[in-house]
């Protein structure tokens, strides 16, 4: 079996489900439930026995080496974080929390047990790190793509605080010879993110009738990369992955913000017509220290491993539109008092 952290998260929960529909290894899922845990995520896999939920903590060492020793996983897919730059913005502290002290205290449990185990298991664990692009910090207009070699420059707490977590696992290799592998993925979308996001904010926002507020001159370029997409390449990394190894994930679809949101209006207007979406967008504050680029160079993966995506952003962006509408109840259950309190904070002056 495998141990996957973060599971009841926005990749997390499309990589578990992704994987139990496809090669059916149980699945042990580690989550807090933070604000952006979510349990309905999961509710496919009620009845299913070869997932088992365990509310709790990577930081709390203890339950981990508990979790280690009872089901001897072949691998853990680490996807629990703090995720949301904005927040990292506002609230620092919860990043280096999670994202620094609680993934040292996963990795060092995990090296304590992998250390002692007979050489072969040794030999055969994976411990799979899933970072981000924001690692590398941002891109001049016409400069190259990121690639696995691009020097570490992050700019915001969440990015340097995934940074310090990719250096620690960077050690743990080099120090001990843990058998780790790497990735940093640009921006993901599709079904089950939290509407804090750029697509699933702008989707919910749309549906509502309010504002589409895009920071700044909306002219920031990301990468974007359908979830599913990113869910095939972390297998194709665990199955094929050199130890020690990092590899960059991206969509080789880079669009500005406003391009992003104008057609995701578009998108709208044929799935559920009736309102002028493309009206609703509104200019707002740019984000403090807003990176302007970024662009993934992936050629490592698809030349070692042979991954490519299967989505355009045009196809994958009406599967996402489609997922939202059909799932009122997923949205609902989202929209708590701490999520609107988010919302009156961040979008207080728009
Ligand atoms: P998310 O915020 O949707 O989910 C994070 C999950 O981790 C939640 O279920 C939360 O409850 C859980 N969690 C948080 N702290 C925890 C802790 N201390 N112990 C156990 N569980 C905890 O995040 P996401 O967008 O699914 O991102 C998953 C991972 O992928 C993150 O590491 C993120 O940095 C990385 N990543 C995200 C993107 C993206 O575009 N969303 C792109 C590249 C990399
Ligand atoms: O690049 C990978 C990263 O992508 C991941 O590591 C992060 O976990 C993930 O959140 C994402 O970070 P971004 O900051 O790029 O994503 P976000 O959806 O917050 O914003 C995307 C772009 O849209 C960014 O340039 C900011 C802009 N934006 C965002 C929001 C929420 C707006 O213009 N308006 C908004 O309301």
């Amino acid at each position: 079996m495998i141990l996957v952290t973060g599971g009841a998260g926005f990749i997390g929960s499309n990589f578990v489900l992704d994987w139990l529909a496809g090669a059916g290894e149980p699945v042990v899922n580690l989550d807090k439930l933070t604000y952006a845990g979510n349990l309905g995520s999961l509710a496919s896999l009620a009845r299913d026995a070869r997932h088992v939920f365990v509310r709790g903590d990577i930081g709390d060492a203890e339950l981990v080496a508990a979790l280690l020793r009872e089901h001897r996983p072949r691998a853990i897919v680490n996807f629990a974080a703090e995720s949301h730059v904005d927040r990292s913005i506002h609230g620092p502290a919860a990043f280096i929390e999670t994202n620094v002290v609680a993934t040292f205290n996963l990795l060092d449990a995990t090296r304590a047990w992998w250390s002692a185990l007979p050489e072969a298991e040794r030999a055969a664990f994976r411990f799979l790190h899933v970072s981000t692009d924001e690692v590398y910090g941002s891109l001049a207009p016409d400069a190259a793509g990121f690639c696995e070699t691009t020097p570490y420059a992050p700019n915001s707490p969440y990015s340097a605080s995934k940074a310090a977590s990719d250096h620690l696992v960077r050690a743990y290799r080099h120090t001990y010879g843990l058998p780790t592998l790497t990735t940093n993925c640009s921006n993901n979308y599709g079904p089950r993110q939290f509407p804090e996001k750029l697509i699933p904010l702008m989707i919910v926002n749309a549906l509502a009738g309010r504002p589409l507020p895009v920071y700044g001159d909306g002219r920031n370029v990301r990468d974007w990369l359908y979830v599913g997409d990113h869910c095939a390449a972390l297998r194709a990394v665990l199955a094929g992955g050199r130890p020690g190894e990092t590899y960059n994930i991206g969509g080789n679809a880079e669009m500005t913000n406003l391009d992003v949101v104008r057609e995701l209006t578009t998108v709208l207007a044929d799935e559920r017509p009736g309102r002028d979406y493309a009206a609703l967008v509104t200019f707002v504050a740019d984000r403090p220290g807003h990176d302007r680029r970024y662009a993934i160079d992936a050629t490592k993966i698809r030349g070692e491993l042979g991954w490519t995506p299967a989505e355009t952003f045009a196809s994958g962006l009406i599967r996402t539109v489609r997922w939202y509408l059909a799932n009122g109840e997923w949205l609902a259950s989202v929209a708590t008092k701490e999520y609107q309190k988010w919302i009156d904070l961040q979008y207080a002056a728009a």
